[in-house]
C-alpha cells in the first residue's frame, strides 16, 4: 500500500496534489512519499518482532539523502556497494555500525574507509578480497568482522539481469566451496567471521526460492557449527518483489513468516536488505506530454522524460502503471507507446497503453521509486530531474534539477 491516491480526480502524494508540485519544481520530476517509505520500512521491521533482526535497506534503490535520513531516522541500517553509497549513509546520519558492504569489486581505499568508521560487515564474495581486507585490517590494526556471500545455486525465476544467486552468475562463492573458505578465514588473524551472506535476485514474486536459498544456507551454517565456526547472522540478502502491474508477490509478513518458520529455534541474528520492496511503490516519476502523434500504424504521447530518466523500461522491457494525474479530459482514449525525446528506439516508458491525453497533459509512472533516479544519467545531455519528498500536506525539495552548466562544469578543452 502506498500514499499515492486519487482525491476528487487528481492523483496526490499524501496531502499533496501532484500539479501542484509539477507547478512549483518543474517536470520531469520525482516525488517520493516519506509516509509510504516508513510503512514499508516497518512492515519488514514488525515482522521479525519475535526475532533478532536488522533491516539493512539497499542504497542502490534509492539513494538521495532524505530518503536515507528518513530511514536512518526509524533506525535502519544500509546494504551499500561502493564508498560513495557509504559516505551517502554517513552524510544522511545513518549509524556505521548498522551497514553491511556488498558488491564484487571493493578497492582498498573503500575497504579501508568502511574499517576506518566501523561497518557491521563485509560480504565478501572471493577469495582474493578475504586476503584483501586481511591485509588492510592489519596494517590498520584492527579485525574485520566478514561473512561470505555463497552463491547457492537456486532459480530465483526474475529477468535474467537481476538474477544473482545460479552458479553462472558473477556473484558469490560457490556453496559447496564455501565450509573450506570459511575455514580458511577462520585462520587469517585479521577478521573476525560473523555471518553467512546471500542474496540471489530481485522482483522475486514468489516465495520458493528464498526458501529453497535459505535451506541450503543453514546448512552450511549447521555444518560450520559441527566445524567449531560459530556465526551470530544470517544475510539473506533483498529481492522482494512489489506489484507494479499484475505482479502478486508476497508481503513482508509472508515472508518474515516463512524465513522464521526454516530457522526454528536457531539463534541468529537475520539481516535483510531489501531495497526495491522499501522505495519502489514510495516513488512515482511525474511527467508531461509534450507532443502526441501518430502514423499509420503508431499513436506516440513524446514525454518530457526519457530513458535516462528512467532506464528500467529500455533496459529490462519493465512494465510499470502509468496514469493520468487529473482524471477529467476531453481527450478520447486511444493506445500508445509513451516514449522520450532520446534519439534511441529503446526510449520508451510504456507500451500499448490505453489513455486519453492531450499535449500538456501529466502522467506518473508508478513504482518509479527505487532503480529510479539511481539509474538515471545524462545521456543526451540532458540534466537529471528535480528529486521532491511530500510529507503530509508539505513538499520539499530533495534534489536540485540539475542545470545546463553542470553538465560540463568539470569538463575542460585542450590548450
Ligand atoms: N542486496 C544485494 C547484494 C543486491 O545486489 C541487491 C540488488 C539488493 C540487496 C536489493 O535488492 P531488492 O530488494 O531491491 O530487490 N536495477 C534493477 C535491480 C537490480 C538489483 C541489484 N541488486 C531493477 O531496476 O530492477
Amino acid at each position: 500500500m502506498d500514499y499515492f491516491n486519487d482525491r476528487d480526480g487528481v492523483i496526490h502524494a499524501e496531502d499533496v496534489p501532484l500539479p501542484e508540485i509539477a507547478e512549483r519544481f518543474g517536470t520531469p520530476c520525482y516525488v517520493y512519499s516519506r509516509a509510504t517509505l516508513e510503512r514499508h520500512w516497518r512492515a519488514f521491521d514488525r515482522a521479525f518482532k519475535d526475532h533478532p533482526h536488522l533491516i539493512c535497506f539497499a542504497v542502490k534503490a534509492n539513494s538521495n539523502l532524505a530518503v536515507l535520513n528518513v530511514l536512518a531516522r526509524l533506525g535502519s541500517g544500509f546494504d551499500i556497494v561502493s564508498v560513495g553509497e557509504l559516505e551517502r549513509v554517513l552524510a544522511a546520519g545513518g549509524d556505521p555500525s548498522k551497514v553491511v558492504f556488498s558488491g564484487v569489486g571493493k578497492r582498498q581505499d573503500e575497504i579501508r574507509r568502511a574499517l576506518e568508521v566501523g561497518i557491521r560487515c563485509f560480504n565478501v564474495e572471493s577469495e582474493p578480497e578475504l586476503l584483501q581486507i586481511d591485509r588492510i585490517a592489519g596494517e590498520m590494526g584492527v579485525r574485520a568482522p566478514i561473512s561470505l556471500r555463497v552463491n547457492p545455486d537456486v532459480d530465483a525465476q526474475t529477468h535474467p539481469y537481476i538474477a544473482t544467486g545460479l552458479k553462472e552468475n558473477k556473484f558469490g562463492i560457490d556453496i559447496h566451496s564455501a565450509a573450506s573458505i570459511y575455514t580458511l578465514a577462520a585462520a587469517m588473524p585479521n577478521l573476525r567471521v560473523v555471518g553467512i551472506d546471500c542474496h540471489i535476485g530481485s522482483q522475486l514474486t514468489d516465495l520458493a526460492p528464498f526458501i529453497d536459498a535459505i535451506g541450503r544456507v543453514l546448512k552450511l551454517a549447521d555444518q560450520l557449527c559441527a566445524s567449531g565456526i560459530h556465526i551470530e547472522h544470517l544475510d539473506l540478502g533483498g529481492g522482494l518483489g512489489i506489484r507494479y502491474r499484475e505482479e502478486h508477490p508476497p508481503e513482508p509478513a509472508a515472508y518474515a513468516a516463512a524465513i522464521s518458520y526454516q530457522l526454528a529455534e536457531r539463534p541468529y541474528e537475520v539481516i535483510l536488505e531489501p531495497g526495491r520492496a522499501i522505495a519502489g511503490n514510495a516513488g512515482v516519476l511525474l511527467t508531461k506530454v509534450e507532443y502526441l502523434k501518430s502514423n499509420d500504424h503508431r499513436h506516440f504521447a513524446i514525454l518530457d522524460a526519457a530513458m535516462n530518466d528512467l532506464l528500467r523500461p529500455a533496459l529490462y522491457q519493465a512494465s510499470q502503471d502509468i496514469v493520468r494525474v487529473v482524471q477529467e479530459t476531453d481527450a478520447d482514449p486511444l493506445r500508445y507507446d509513451l516514449v522520450g525525446p532520446v534519439c534511441e528506439t529503446g526510449d520508451f516508458l510504456g507500451k500499448d497503453r490505453t489513455l486519453a491525453l492531450n499535449e500538456g497533459d501529466l502522467v506518473a509512472v508508478r513504482g518509479s521509486g527505487a532503480y529510479g533516479f539511481t539509474m538515471s544519467s545524462n545521456y543526451n545531455s540532458r540534466p537529471r530531474a528535480a528529486e521532491v519528498m511530500v510529507d503530509g500536506d508539505q513538499a520539499y525539495l530533495v534534489r536540485e534539477r540539475e542545470t545546463l552548466a553542470s553538465l560540463f562544469a568539470g569538463e575542460h578543452q585542450l590548450p
